[in-house]
């Protein structure tokens, strides 16, 4: 069935381990993502961008999801990734999804509490559960340049009001990640001193880590090697989040490299197969690319197999 992430949240925070939480947007994705999940026995997460939405339609992606809990039997969450206001969340709720992300970050403190709390109250009131964001991702997400660390980290007493106030159900929070394949220009670095003690403040609450993609280098030297241009690219190192889940993250999210898998699958077959135009043809192997992708995270970098 599609259910909600309340018990796949207390199980993974009880045994200190992670659920992938994917973009999806296309059948080839999601088939990908489900198989690998379904190989593993792992809890598994499917998240729809607003952008997502928009290009294959809400009804097709809910449809598609739905194919996938039947065809595979497994038990999904469905999600909203970064909603950014309250009509979305329930537009959402509304059509089925099981969990929604509100993401108020770009928000002031007290604005982005007013907002999640009225989606909470919708959401719960329908039986989903609800991510909201408190501090702001680097990188591409923001519009503003912050120029002290301080004011985009996640601060965490103020955490601890966030979550009393808003009664949300999974908090993300900003400690050094970004969105997309450009997240560090020197040494990958994450605060864990900030997140520990957040953690601390927050026991057994479940804190979500974005921008967790470790942007696989296999990947973007086959980009590169195949008429791609991908320079200076890095993720976050697998170490770095298989220690975040243990210390309170329950969901770490992932799009950027199922992107990169993608690509790098359909530059390759088109490269070498110059003849071929059949998309089945390139998709096929694309699948495969995402569903070997995802087997590896879940065993080395969420430690979620044979969980359900
Ligand atoms: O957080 C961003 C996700 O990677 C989704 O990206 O908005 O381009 O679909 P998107
Ligand atoms: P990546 O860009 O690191 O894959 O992050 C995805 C994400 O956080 C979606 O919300
Ligand atoms: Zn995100
Ligand atoms: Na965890």
């Amino acid at each position: 069935p599609l259910v909600t992430s309340k018990a796949m949240f207390e199980k993974a925070y009880e045994n200190q381990y992670a659920v992938g939480a994917f973009n999806v947007n296309n059948m080839e994705i999601i088939q990908g993502i489900v198989d690998a999940a379904k190989e593993e026995q792992s809890p598994l997460i499917l998240q729809v961008s607003a952008g997502a939405r928009k290009y294959a339609k809400h009804i097709y992606l809910i449809k598609l999801v739905e194919a996938a809990v039947e065809d595979s039997g497994l038990p999904i969450c469905l999600h909203l990734d970064h909603g950014d206001d309250f009509e979305i969340c329930k537009s959402c709720v509304d059509g089925g999804f099981t969990s929604v992300m509100i993401d108020g970050s770009k928000h002031s403190f007290e604005e982005n509490i007013a907002l999640t709390k009225k989606v909470v109250e919708y959401a719960h009131a329908h039986g989903v559960t609800v991510e909201a964001e408190l501090g702001r991702l680097a990188g591409v997400e923001d519009a503003v340049k912050v120029s002290s660390k301080d004011a985009s980290y996640t601060d965490p007493d103020q955490a601890v009001e966030f979550v009393e106030r808003t009664g949300v159900d999974s908090l993300a929070i900003a400690i050094g990640t970004s969105h997309g394949a450009y997240k560090f220009k020197g040494d990958p670095t994450l605060d864990f001193e900030r997140l520990e003690k957040i953690t601390k403040l927050l026991p057994q609450f479940p804190l979500v880590l974005h921008g967790a993609s470790t942007v696989l280098p296999e990947f973007v030297a086959k980009c590169n090697q195949y008429g791609g241009s991908i320079a200076g690219a890095q993720g976050v190192p697998e170490a770095m989040l298989l220690r975040a889940g243990k210390l309170g993250v329950c969901k770490i999210n992932i799009d950027t490299d199922l992107r990169l898998a993608m690509t790098a699958s359909v530059r390759e077959h088109l490269a070498v197969n110059p003849s071929d135009f059949d998309p089945r043809q390139y998709l096929k192997p694309a699948r495969e690319a995402i569903k070997a992708m995802v087997k590896h995270k879940i065993r080395n970098v969420l430690n979620s197999s044979n969980r359900l």
